[in-house]
């Protein structure tokens, strides 16, 4: 019996570690074009289903080098999620784009595929560079927000990911999230 409530109370605590204190769901997902050529395909990605699960697949038309791609990540925040966006502090100016896959990748987007089922895109790691041409599928992903800051406005995000080369957008994602506050 005593065990019985260790155990509990010991699930309970390692549950709350790793629960953020928000949901994350998927809004919308829309990719857009680049200005003369586009060389990052999403128009492949849709969100199905009750729980708008992320679905579909992605291309990318070459190797992406360090230095002759940069990704840029501008954030929108709608409190009331009524389409009045606001801009974020907390944006990702031009970088480097193996710089950006390693960091923010990484955090936000791969806890959510790295099961080696959910995507076949390649595992990135310290190493991972360029970001490999090719066609890859995404198997209904919803976020998984562990790795996710503990702060983070509620209402809808509006994530506008866009991809350059020179300094030329060559194409990108717009995602629409609505993050509330997690039910107990
Ligand atoms: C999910 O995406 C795959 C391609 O990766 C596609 O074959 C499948 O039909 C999609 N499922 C739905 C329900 O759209």
């Amino acid at each position: 019996m005593k065990l019985a409530v260790i155990l509990l109370v010991a699930q309970l605590v390692l549950n709350t570690a790793a629960e953020q204190a928000y949901e994350v769901s998927n809004e919308q997902l829309e990719s857009f074009e680049g200005e003369s050529e586009t060389l990052v395909f999403f128009d492949n990605l849709k969100t199905i289903g009750r729980e708008r699960a992320i679905n579909g697949s992605f291309s990318f038309a070459g190797d992406m080098d360090n230095d002759d791609f940069k990704v840029s990540v501008e954030l929108y925040s709608s409190p009331q999620g009524d389409g009045d966006f606001k801009r974020m502090v907390f944006d990702v100016p031009q970088t480097s784009i193996c710089e950006c896959f390693k960091k923010f990748y990484v955090q936000f987007v791969q806890p959510s595929v790295n099961d080696g089922e959910t995507t076949n895109f390649p595992l990135v790691d310290d190493n991972t560079c360029p970001i490999p041409q090719g066609e890859f599928y995404i198997k209904n992903v919803q976020f998984k927000t562990e790795d996710w800051p503990e702060q983070v406005p509620r209402g809808v995000v509006k994530a506008i990911i866009t991809f350059f080369t020179g300094d030329k957008n060559v194409g990108g994602l717009i995602v629409l999230v609505k993050i509330e506050d997690r039910q107990s």
